[in-house]
């Protein structure tokens, strides 16, 4: 074999076996197993709702042009401006803040002879843990032809805002005076008066926790609790290969060596065919530009 032919095929090897080297290194995901996490739902013991409804509506109803009034009943109680609500149940979870607290009462607004006539009863708040909530009643009201145009339970018509962090685990949460506003749902309620978005009166909501029970994060290899296990498939941190990197570079170094060496020799191997002594070949040898030329 030629020298260099002898490069070619030295460097096309060391190649090969350099990316043989880097494939497994950059190509393969790896999966594992993750838990499912921890969940501990802290039991709603006691606590009071208080919201007015909305100040305008309660002049509404109670001055000239409605000349109406309103009643509470099944738990429900009224002390000027709030309705309040008591004896709660529900829960929350102590990591998300996600929750639900329901109450039961209800408020009865009537004017116009009875041709309003609306009714917001249990109210549940639900927590987003978000920081918003939403404020649910079973509703029910008239258009102002009398008929009966909204009958629904846990309508969402308020959406609580301002909630902040809360912390469950605590033992009691006091929520005082968050802005609350309509929602689209709600509008219907009010003979679409109001639009989605005003404002409504400010929810105040305090509450005692029980102890927050948990359900632990299940251990990684526990295979009878696989079911609650999630398969995540993670692709490797990009990490630098630097096995691979430094066998190629001694392999490079090796070629580099090699290929000095040939270039010598054949330089020397050069000289010494001026004086006839090279050794006969059948393929055309490149000269230092790179062009062919033909053997003698
Ligand atoms: C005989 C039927 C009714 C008549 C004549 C009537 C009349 C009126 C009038 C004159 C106003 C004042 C409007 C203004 O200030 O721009 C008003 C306001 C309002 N009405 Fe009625 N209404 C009727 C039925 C209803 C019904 C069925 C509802 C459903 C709940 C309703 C809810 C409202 C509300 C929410 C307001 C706005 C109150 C405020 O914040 O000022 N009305 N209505």
């Amino acid at each position: 074999m030629k020298p260099m032919k002898r490069l070619v095929t030295a460097v096309a090897a060391t190649a090969v076996t350099a990316s043989a080297l880097l494939v497994p290194a950059t190509a393969q995901a790896a999966p594992i197993l993750a838990t499912t996490a921890a969940s501990s739902n802290c039991v709603v013991t006691g606590g009071e709702l208080k919201w007015g409804v909305k100040e305008g509506f309660r002049s509404y109803i109670s001055g000239t042009i409605a000349n109406g009034s309103w009643e509470v009943a099944d738990g429900a109680s009224y002390e000027t401006p709030l309705f309040s609500w008591t004896n709660p149940t529900g829960q929350i979870d102590a990591e998300t803040g996600e929750g639900s607290i329901s109450f039961t009462g209800s408020v009865h607004f009537t004017g116009h002879e009875g041709v309003l006539n609306l009714q917001i009863a249990n109210p549940t708040i639900v927590l987003g843990g978000d920081g918003t909530a939403q404020l649910l009643l079973d509703t029910k009201s008239n258009n102002a032809q009398g008929e009966l145009v909204v009958d629904e339970q846990q309508a969402y018509l308020g959406k609580v805002e301002g909630f902040g962090q809360l912390d469950p685990a605590s033992g009691a949460i006091a929520l005082d005076k968050a802005p609350t506003v309509l929602t689209s749902d709600g509008a219907a309620a009010f003979g679409d008066f109001y639009a989605s978005g005003d404002e409504l009166d400010p929810v105040s909501l305090s509450l005692q926790l029980g102890p927050c029970e948990g359900t632990p994060a299940k251990p990684v290899d526990a295979p009878d609790e696989a079911e609650d296990a999630v398969v995540i498939t993670q692709e490797p941190e990009a990490a630098v290969p630097i096995l691979p990197i430094a066998i190629g570079a001694i392999a490079l170094i090796v070629i580099a060596a090699t290929a000095v060496m040939l270039i010598v020799g054949r330089k020397k191997g050069a000289g010494q065919g001026a004086d006839g002594a090279v050794a006969g070949g059948d393929e055309p040898e490149a000269d230092a530009e790179g062009n062919a030329s033909p053997q003698d």
